[in-house]
C-alpha cells in the first residue's frame, strides 16, 4: 500500500498509535459526550500546525465570539494567544446556521477555506448541525465532507455524544477517521479515554487508551496499556 503523506495530530502519544498521524489531506471526526475534550483537542491540532508554520481555521457553530475561545485557551498554558488572528483564524458560524440554507452554509464555509487556505480546518460541534437540519443531516453531512476532500488539508469535526449512545453513527461512515472519547466513572473518580475506532489506510492501536488532560500539555495519552 502507498504511504500516505501524514500530519501530526497534535496531541502528545497519538501520533505513535496511528502510524505517525492523520492522513494529509483527510476528515476526522472527534466524538465524545460533554467535558470530554473535543475543544482541547482540536486546540492541539491547531496549535501544532501553527508551531509548523501552517494555517489553521477553526469553525465555532456555538455562536461563540472570539472573546469566548480568547477566554477559553486562557486556562491552557500549551496554547500560545498570540496564534489567535494569525496562524489560527476564528470563525463563527452560529448565526448562519440559524438564518441561512444548508447551501448557503457550505458556501460560506467553502468561501472562507478558500480565503484563509488553512491546512488545518475545525468544525467545533458540527452535531449541532443536527438541530437545525434535521431531515436533511445526512445529506448536509455528506456534502460537507465532499466538499471538505476537494482542499489540501485535514479537517477535524467534532461530535457531541448522548450518554446512550457509542459515537455518532450518521458522521462515521462519513468520514476517513473517527476518535473517541470518553470519561469513565471507577472507583470513585472519573478517568478519561481516548480511541481509535478506525483511520483508513493506517495501521493503528485499537482498545480504549487512558488519557490526561493538563493545562501545560493539553490531551496527553498514556503509556501504560501500549
Ligand atoms: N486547565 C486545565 N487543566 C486540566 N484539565 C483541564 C483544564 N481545563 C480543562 N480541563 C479538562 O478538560 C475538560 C474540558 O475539555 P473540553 O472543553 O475540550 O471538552 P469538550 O468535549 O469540548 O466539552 P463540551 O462538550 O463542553 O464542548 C474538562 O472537563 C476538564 O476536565
Ligand atoms: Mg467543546
Amino acid at each position: 500500500m502507498p504511504e500516505f503523506r501524514r500530519i501530526s495530530t497534535g496531541v502528545k502519544g497519538l501520533d505513535e498509535m496511528v502510524s505517525g498521524g492523520f492522513p494529509f489531506p483527510s476528515v476526522a471526526l472527534v466524538a465524545g459526550g460533554a467535558g470530554t475534550g473535543k475543544t482541547t483537542f482540536s486546540m492541539s491540532f491547531l496549535t501544532e500546525g501553527a508551531r509548523n508554520g501552517e494555517q489553521g481555521l477553526f469553525f465555532t457553530t456555538l455562536s461563540e465570539p472570539t472573546q469566548w475561545m480568547l477566554r477559553y485557551s486562557s486556562q491552557f498554558d500549551f496554547i500560545d494567544k498570540d496564534y489567535f488572528g494569525n496562524e489560527i483564524k476564528y470563525q463563527d458560524i452560529g448565526l448562519i446556521l440559524q438564518k441561512q440554507s444548508q447551501e448557503e452554509l457550505l458556501d460560506f464555509i467553502d468561501d472562507k477555506i478558500a480565503e484563509v487556505m488553512p491546512q488545518r480546518v475545525v468544525i467545533d460541534p458540527i452535531t449541532v448541525v443536527g438541530n437545525f437540519f434535521e431531515e436533511d443531516y445526512r445529506t448536509f453531512l455528506f456534502e460537507l465532507v465532499n466538499l471538505l476532500k476537494n482542499w489540501q488539508a485535514v479537517s477535524l469535526l467534532t461530535g457531541e455524544v448522548s450518554p446512550e449512545e457509542s459515537y455518532p453513527a450518521e458522521i462515521t461512515y462519513a468520514v476517513d477517521s473517527v476518535i473517541l472519547l470518553s470519561m469513565i466513572e471507577e472507583e470513585g473518580s472519573r478517568r478519561k479515554y481516548l480511541e481509535v475506532l478506525k483511520m483508513r489506510g493506517t495501521d493503528h492501536t485499537t482498545g480504549r487508551q487512558p488519557i490526561s488532560i493538563t493545562s501545560s500539555e493539553g490531551i496527553v495519552v498514556l503509556k501504560s496499556r501500549f
